[in-house]
């Protein structure tokens, strides 16, 4: 851990700390307990899924693989940090990093998972239910209170110094295995084989990844959260689309290519450089004030111009956004906030925590607040042939140009996703 990065984490602890005992004293506390989770194993089976710590634990402490902990935050007292760290012959047993920021709490390494005892008014926080079915009853306190976690999950809306240079080197990490993954598909991989080369150059396990990578071949492309790796090559190579990430310190990088390939039309490689056009125009709109909705909005008026500029739609771009064309090319949103989730907390909140819902005719929209520095977003315009939704459009009498769409067909879809921070001046892109 570089000093830089030490003293931007010790500033981040300031301000959480002075944060949480500002929230303490108007909620009436005596303490808040953030529980990092538990995993619990397949049924009828002695195997457990991949786990990940809660995402408020997260935020004092990076330790992504602790289970059965706590991080209590008091008034008084330094944040007291209970960490299971059982003594197993069976595993590797959790310990601390060799790092500065263990000074700042009270750490007790605990044999068998317990409940902290706990005094007074106090707030659990995180999947504390979960314990009801465990050895271990939840410690006595009140399970997330609704306002309470409302105001702790607006604290990750804004991220610190700390986080936004974590959010960076994340970004690094995984422009590597970005790159990899073209070269693999250039030497005609299968979904396995480019997988594999992205694990490979952004140094991680399949199982850290901060969402399944989604690596699509050709239609596959067009399926939004493709989940599957092919273990041959297709005959053909028409596209390639990777979504992948990487996580440093738990947090998430979450970014798009699209490639075309050698039997792409060669409309398809044109569409691929106008998105990422329409990527950079719609980054370089983002500063302070700038409603994020509208933001979505104006992707859609751009997608309308660039299906007319290429004459795969023959009529206005009003029209185009207005009938609902270009949401059927392109069904989801513009991006979501992102941190130590990829889809991070309090995106369809207001700043008090009340409901702030995507709109009826967007419902897949993640975001819809005014953008405030601090913030990291993604920006991630699509456009993609996905015959489910483009071949209800066919009877329409829509002036959709068949003959050019229909060829599209095979390559699935395209998207670009960058990751941006908001700054005081307007954004600082994350993504290399
Ligand atoms: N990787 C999921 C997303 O882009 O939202
Ligand atoms: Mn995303
Ligand atoms: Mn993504």
């Amino acid at each position: 851990m570089s000093d830089t990065l030490h003293r931007l984490q010790q500033a981040h602890i300031t301000r959480l700390l002075g944060a949480y005992r500002t929230l303490m004293q108007q909620h009436g506390l005596d303490a808040i307990a953030l529980y990092s989770g538990h995993a619990l194993p397949h049924y009828g089976d002695d195997q457990f899924p991949e786990f990940q710590a809660a995402g408020h634990f997260l935020h004092w402490v990076a330790l992504l693989e602790a289970q059965h902990s706590w991080l209590i935050v008091t008034p008084d007292r330094r944040p007291r940090l209970v960490l299971h760290a059982p003594t197993d012959f069976w595993h590797l047993s959790p310990e601390l990093p060799d790092e500065p920021w263990i000074s700042e709490f009270d750490i007790e390494l605990v044999n068998e998972a317990v409940a902290p005892a706990l005094s007074g008014h106090v707030a659990l926080v995180g999947n504390v239910d979960a314990l009801q079915d465990s050895p271990v009853a939840p410690p006595h306190g009140d399970p997330n209170p609704p306002a309470l976690v409302a105001e702790l999950d607006e604290l990750r809306m804004h991220k610190s110094a700390y986080e936004i240079a974590c959010l960076r080197e994340a970004n690094r990490l995984a422009k590597a295995g970005h790159e990899a993954a073209q070269a693999a598909f250039t030497g005609a991989g299968a979904e396995l084989d480019i997988q594999l080369a992205y694990l490979g150059a952004s140094r991680q396990r399949e199982s850290h990844v901060p969402y399944d990578n989604i690596v699509g071949l050709n239609q596959h492309a067009g399926v939004l959260h493709y989940q599957h790796y092919d273990l041959h090559s297709p005959g053909k190579r028409q596209s390639l689309l990777v979504d992948a990430g990487r996580r440093f310190r738990g947090y998430c990088a979450d970014i798009t290519r699209t490639h075309a390939g050698p039997d792409a039309p060669a409309l398809f490689g044109e569409l691929i450089d106008a998105m990422h056009d329409l990527k950079d125009s719609l980054i370089a709109d983002i500063a302070p004030g700038v409603d994020y909705l509208a933001l979505h909005q104006k992707m859609h008026r751009r997608l309308g111009e660039i299906l007319i500029s290429h004459d795969l739609y023959r009529g206005t771009a009003d029209a185009c956004v207005e009938s609902g064309v270009t949401r059927a090319f392109c069904p989801h949103g513009l991006g979501h906030s992102l941190g130590l989730q990829v889809h991070d907390v309090a995106g369809l909140k207001t700043p008090h925590g009340e409901p702030a819902p995507a709109p009826e005719k967007h419902p897949a929209l993640r975001l819809t607040r005014t953008l405030t520095p601090g913030m990291v977003v993604t920006i991630e315009p699509g456009l993609y042939f996905i015959p489910m939704l483009l071949s209800p459009l066919r009877d329409t009498g829509a002036p959709i140009n068949w003959t050019l769409v229909d060829p599209l067909m095979p390559c699935g879809g395209i998207r670009i996703e960058d990751n941006i921070a908001v700054t005081e001046q307007g954004f600082d892109n994350l993504t290399p």
